[in-house]
């Protein structure tokens, strides 16, 4: 059957619903060249501005998953669950969280993507230890995750092409912010990456897609919705993006940090996620109720990183890149910390090298930020609040002024922060 892209993107700007086969047809053309990218640009601006409902994403959702291959775990004698992120500054928990669960017995496959803009990727991040291969062929996936029962590497070209080329559209044409576009981009990869159950951790705040409670529950139910229909089992925890998690913001910096929570140490903000998201992912795998900081604490977590490590042609030993500068930013008055911008401190970041402003760009690995406190705790004026690194020092000079305005102190504090904010399933 055929239709024309003109009509179903009048059909979408005058609000109406768009059948399932009008979908697919979409779907299909698009990834093959037909549908051409200015008619799927005007489409996603439509469905930004008037909205699909839960049956037209889905429609859309499945559309994507058929435009490629879908991996099968099921030969697998351990059930598998993976964790997705929405992203945040500082949002270093896939690292480690994978090597966590699976020392439980738990398989999991992490198929992650390179930062763009102010979030950071898990890629970047553990390419910055010496040696590690992010690419794996689907065989060599298959036998890590039997073998070993972690594995986090690049998602293959294969899976769900349709977002692929509809995701970078979406980035040039002011689209991202779409929920059913982010839904439907999120668990096309997902439910076509074959794992049995699933935990979103959807941010909320300045630093996250969402900024408030209420777009983010939408689009938590919509993401959850999806995975059940698909048969994954399903749920979603809603965490704050306010302020960056944990101290290190970076690529070497963030696995310094998820070295330090393997070994029984790092951050609380880091370790308490990390915690939570290991025993929700245990618990949808069907281990029921479990502590999972007991094996970050005897050591279980942190063999199976350095196996996870090694296995992908890492050294786990090897010292890591350190940035050329560093400039320290100070308190300019004593009191409490009473906001540190996740945004400010991110997008400071980025510009110091840690991401990249292009696909093509490569990232600094010893680039970043070190933060000295965090909300809520109390300075002294004159100590430092943050470290900013980069190997390129004329980059300071754009993102200072963002890390100090960042920072606000005050004489009263204004409580302690709340992490977990809400929790669907
Ligand atoms: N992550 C994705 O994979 N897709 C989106 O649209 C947003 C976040």
């Amino acid at each position: 059957m055929s239709f024309s892209a003109v009509e179903l993107i009048i059909k979408k700007r005058e609000r109406q619903e768009l059948t399932s086969k009008e979908i697919n047809w979409l779907v299909e053309n698009y990834t093959s060249g037909v549908v051409a990218d200015e008619q799927m640009s005007a489409l996603a601006m439509a469905i930004l501005l008037n909205g699909m409902d839960r049956r037209e994403i889905k429609d859309l959702t499945m559309a994507m998953i058929a435009s490629g291959e879908r991996l099968d775990f099921s030969g697998l004698t351990a059930p598998t669950s993976d964790k997705h992120s929405t992203g945040g500054v500082g949002d270093k928990i896939t690292l480690p969280l994978a090597p966590l669960v699976a020392s439980y017995g738990v398989a999991v496959p992490q198929l992650s993507g390179r930062g763009l803009g102010h979030t950071g990727g898990t890629l970047d991040k553990l390419e910055s230890i010496p040696g590690w291969q992010a690419t794996l062929s689907n065989t060599e996936l298959y036998s890590q995750l039997a073998e070993i029962g972690a594995v986090i590497c690049a998602a293959g070209t294969g899976l769900a092409p349709a977002d692929r080329k509809l995701y970078s559209l979406r980035d040039v044409t002011g689209t991202v912010e779409a929920i059913p576009l982010i839904a439907s981009s999120i668990m096309s990869k997902k439910i076509a990456e074959g794992t049995s159950s699933l935990v979103l951790d959807v941010k909320v705040g300045s630093g996250a897609f969402m900024k408030t409670l209420d777009t983010a529950i939408e689009l938590a139910q919509t993401l959850v919705q999806l995975g059940k229909d698909a048969g994954v089992n399903t749920s979603a925890l809603l965490t704050d993006m306010s302020t960056p998690l944990g101290l290190k913001i970076g690529n070497a910096l963030e696995v310094e940090e998820s070295v330090e929570v393997l070994q029984g140490g790092g951050p609380a903000d880091v370790v308490e996620l990390t915690v939570e998201l290991a025993k929700e992912m245990l618990k949808l795998a069907g281990l029921g109720d479990v502590d999972p900081s007991e094996n970050l604490k005897n050591g279980k977590a942190f063999d199976k990183w350095r196996q996870m490590i090694t296995a992908q042609g890492g050294d786990p030993d090897a010292e890591l890149p350190k940035a050329r500068h560093s400039h320290e930013v100070l308190a300019t008055e004593s009191g409490f910390i009473t906001r540190l911008d996740a945004l400010d401190v991110g997008v400071a970041s980025w510009r110091l090298g840690a991401g990249r402003e292009r696909k093509e760009d490569a990232v600094q690995f010893g680039a970043g930020v070190q933060l000295h406190a965090q909300l809520g705790d109390r300075v002294k004026k004159g100590e430092p609040l943050m470290t900013l690194f980069t190997d390129t020092e004329e980059k300071f000079a754009r993102a200072l002024g963002l890390a100090e305005q960042a920072v606000s102190i005050s004489e009263q504090s204004s409580g302690a922060r709340k992490l977990i904010l809400h929790r669907i399933s």
